[in-house]
């Protein structure tokens, strides 16, 4: 009897009865959420620049000096802080020289990684900065290692950054742009140990100290090409060979793909036609990147121990089968509420690691495995990933708050993951946190002890109705962000439901 009075009580108080808890530990920790973790990466692969980026001036869809305009707009409402370009396996195929003066007098290459498709370098050095500016983003340069010299890429940097006058700067006048660009980020090389010219990590590692000794600017953030998912063996003999000259570097990178059936050989999964089996295995992979990173961090800080060099995680997201219809090697598939709930995980991670993770990039940006936008012909959509960036926007540059999460599991076939992820930020007086539930079939409660009173609460949610829905050109869109109505902060704590496969955003006015 006592029990049940007791059990009634707690339910009409809605106090913490939920196995699901968020503590904020909101002592300052001044740990900055670099805006760079919400960057992106377009490579000259399928219809991800043209088509997607660049139909040129002549195309009948509307363009802004041959930009889509559509992608454009959306692009700008993004705010994307970083573009990667223009690889990817390409960037270690790429001479910058094919890319500039006239269209008509640029050589033409075959794109041997990707469909061996003609590549006619119409989208070159100056269209691509070009398109940083129009968009408002930084450019993150890629140097070709492979396949190229250093002087090929001594010339780059001088072409693109230089005020002096010499002869790489004269020629970059005399292609119209008579000032440098501010480029800050070069990555050097990428995946060396594979597509890039299947290095072992100790003759790449010599290769980085050349380049990179030459490479010189002011305030230039250079990256040396690190493992993929768990090969520790590459971050640690990497970085034997370079120990003495740490200061050539300021990032090291590391690529994570998603696959749902871990399987790079055979299927890897539809994107579009999978059942609960295939949801489980992806969240389940997804969330194996938080052990990579803590496992690479761990080599770097025997080597680095103040930190000085930062974690990039310049390749992330999902990589499905392509779709049905599309070209080999175009790397083209649909994008679920499931991506949704892949970004919105692998963000609250790297955002809760953002003490030594300072970069990271989705692959990639339009038509290209997990892309924020889709292009057909003149049409347009956003994806489910475009809009958990823009709810995780407000996490850019802001304070990291450090939590402390207790999930129930999501329990599937024996298996167990947890089923919540979260992280949380504070920037312009307002406490922001995002949190995701990948159970697809119940919604959980989760409590969350603030710290401190709050008075004005607001939310937003991604969801839809089935976990395999997609915005689909000409149609309505089934995966979208919405308002979400949440609870008052009662004695600075807040009983909030997360639906079902949904991502929310709690914003906490000072
Ligand atoms: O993003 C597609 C490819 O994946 C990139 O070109 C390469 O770096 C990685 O293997």
């Amino acid at each position: 009897m006592k029990t049940t009075a007791l059990f009634i009580c707690l339910i009409l108080t809605g106090n913490l009865l939920a196995q699901n808890k968020l503590i904020l530990k909101t002592d300052s920790t001044g740990i900055k959420i670099n805006k760079e973790i919400y960057g992106h990466f377009s490579e000259h692969l399928g219809t991800c620049i043209y088509e997607g980026i660049y139909v040129g001036e002549n195309s009948d869809i509307p363009n802004i000096n041959g930009y889509r305009t559509d992608v454009v707009e959306a692009l700008k409402a993004l705010k994307i802080p970083v573009l990667r370009w223009p690889g990817g396996c390409f960037a270690d195929t790429y001479h910058w020289k094919d890319g500039i003066g006239p269209k008509e007098d640029r050589p033409s290459i075959v794109n041997v990684f990707w469909g061996g498709v003609t590549e006619d370098n119409s989208f070159g050095t100056h269209e691509f900065l070009d398109f940083c500016e129009l968009i408002g983003t930084e450019p993150y340069l890629s140097i070709n290692v492979g396949s190229g010299t250093v002087e090929e890429a001594i010339d780059w940097v001088e072409y693109v950054t230089s005020s002096n006058e010499s002869p790489m700067t004269e020629l970059r006048k005399k292609n119209g742009r008579e000032d440098p660009w501010d480029v800050k980020f070069w990555g050097i090389g990428n995946e060396n140990w594979g597509c890039g010219g299947d290095l072992r990590a100790e003759y790449y590692a010599d290769m980085f100290r050349n380049f990179s000794s030459y490479i010189r600017g002011n305030g230039f953030q250079k990256v040396i090409c690190g493992p993929s998912a768990d090969d520790l063996a590459w971050t640690e003999n990497i970085l034997e060979v370079i120990k003495d000259k740490l200061n050539l570097a300021q990032g090291l990178s590391m690529h994570y793909y998603t696959l749902p059936t871990s399987n790079w050989e055979g299927s890897k999964g539809s994107s579009i036609d999978f059942d609960e089996d295939m949801w489980f295995a992806t969240i389940r992979n997804t969330m194996y990147v938080e052990d990579y990173i803590k496992s690479h961090l761990a080599i770097m800080d025997k080597y680095d121990p103040a930190g000085d060099i930062k974690l990039i995680v310049d390749e992330w997201g999902t990589w499905y089968d392509k779709l049905e219809g599309t070209k080999e090697g175009f790397l083209q598939q649909q994008n679920t509420l499931r991506d949704a709930l892949v970004a919105g995980i692998n963000l609250n991670i790297f955002n809760n690691h953002a003490d030594r993770i300072s970069m990271a990039n989705i692959a990639q940006i339009v038509n290209v495995l997990q892309s924020v936008i889709m292009t057909r012909g003149a049409q347009m959509v956003k994806t489910p990933t475009y809009y958990v960036f823009q709810m995780y926007n407000v996490h850019q540059d802001a304070e990291l708050i450090p939590i402390e999460l207790k999930s129930e599991n999501y329990d599937y076939n024996g298996e167990h993951i947890p089923a919540i992820t979260a992280s949380a930020s504070h920037k312009n007086g307002m406490t922001n946190i995002t949190i995701t539930n990948s159970n697809p079939n119940q919604a959980l409660p989760v409590d969350l002890l603030l710290g401190k009173p709050y008075k004005n609460v607001r939310g937003k949610i991604i969801n839809a109705k089935a976990i395999t829905d997609y915005n689909d050109f000409g149609k309505d869109e089934k995966v979208v962000m919405t308002d979400y109505s949440i609870g008052k902060v009662k004695n600075g704590e807040l009983h909030v439901t997360m639906p079902a496969h949904s991502v929310v955003l709690i914003q906490l006015e000072d």
